[in-house]
């Protein structure tokens, strides 16, 4: 597109382009050419710019920039990506609604967005969801709130209206996973569509991942399946408590990610335990003494089964509500 510009020797390029930066006459919604050893930079006031400048008329083409929900809204609003799949969480059903259609119109590629419509709950820990907007694809068989998401090179299938998952404990979940050694046996006790399972089966350990949620367990045979490690995996639905005498004293490791109410199943953590075991505990606890519960139930359990029991870390996963914060106790069991 015919576009003013100002004409400069390629060696003054940069200087010129900072000093057309810096007045607010870069006309960055044009791509800068370089032409036999001049460069055009595109300028949004020829008059102004020729004070100083030597301006000419060229030919730029435009920045294939993507449209991003802000530029459709005028502000930076707060959403989550989980695959093709939008996260809002907002009060105002007018306001998701703006936000919605603003992410759809967009250049992300996403096919649905959806709003909290409640806090997680129950057993399963599944919330429920108002889906706010979506694109029509013409793809009715597939559940709109069913998306593919990409965590540390492994791929996820998951249905949000049907199971647990954030995206948030993504970090977390490898900072555990990468102590993983192959030949270990590993087993997550509470494992939803696998985000430890599947890492952990990557790194050479045999894994046995247990979920009360059959949706839980049919998308961790799945994405067992899709990551090239179902050979490694057994799932199992079931309460865990119910099959950990089947496994007793099998586990180098154990992964115990509910944390409201894991310290209720310590006995069950273990049985499952063999000799020297360490157990990922997730806590929701207090500021105060986020640490200490979990700790002094973690104590009891494993002394009741003749155990020592060593601390290896003491970390804060995230802050969870005020003055409340998820942590996880790292902790060696040896006997
Ligand atoms: C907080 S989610 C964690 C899921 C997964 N580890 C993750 O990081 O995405 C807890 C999971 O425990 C499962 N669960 C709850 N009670 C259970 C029980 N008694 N036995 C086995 N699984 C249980 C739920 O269905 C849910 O999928």
């Amino acid at each position: 597109m015919e576009r003013p510009c100002v004409r400069v020797p390629r060696e003054a390029g940069e200087d010129t382009r900072q000093a057309l930066a810096e007045s607010g006459l870069l006309d960055d919604e044009y791509e800068i050419v370089v032409a036999d050893g001049t460069l055009f930079l595109p300028v949004t006031d020829a008059e102004a710019a020729s004070e100083a400048h030597d301006v000419v008329t060229r030919d730029v083409p435009a920045h294939d920039r993507q449209q991003t929900p802000a530029d459709l809204l005028g502000f930076e609003p707060s959403y989550e990506r989980l695959g093709d799949v939008a996260i809002v969480d907002e009060d105002d059903p007018q306001r998701a609604r703006d936000i919605a259609d603003a992410i759809i119109d967009s250049d992300l590629p996403v096919r649905a967005v959806i709003d909290r419509a409640s806090k997680v709950k129950g057993d399963l820990r599944v919330r429920d969801w108002t889906v706010v907007a979506r694109v029509d694809d013409g793809d009715d068989d597939r559940p709109v709130t069913e998306t593919t998401h990409r965590e540390y090179g492994f791929e996820y299938l998951l249905d949000l209206s049907r199971v647990y998952f954030s995206p948030r404990l993504a970090t977390e979940r490898h900072r555990v996973t990468e102590q993983v050694g192959a030949g270990e046996q590993a087993i997550d006790m509470f494992a939803g569509v696998g985000p430890f399972v599947i890492p952990m089966a990557a790194r050479g350990a045999t894994v046995v991942g247990v979920d009360l949620n059959p949706a839980a367990i049919e998308y961790l045979r799945e994405n067992a399946r899709r990551n090239g490690v179902d050979d490694r995996v057994t799932a199992i639905e079931s309460d865990v408590r119910d099959v950990a005498t089947d496994h007793a004293d099998w586990a180098d490791r154990i992964v115990m990610n509910l944390p409201h109410s894991a310290d209720e199943f310590l006995d069950a953590a273990v049985t499952l335990a063999g000799d020297d075991c360490v157990i990922h505990y997730y806590d929701i606890q207090h500021e105060d003494d986020p640490f200490g519960p979990g700790e002094r139930a973690i104590r009891e359990a494993a002394a009741a089964a003749g155990y020592d029991v060593a601390v290896l870390t003491r970390h804060v996963v995230r802050s969870y509500a005020p003055h409340e914060l998820n942590v996880c106790l790292d902790v060696r069991l040896s006997r």
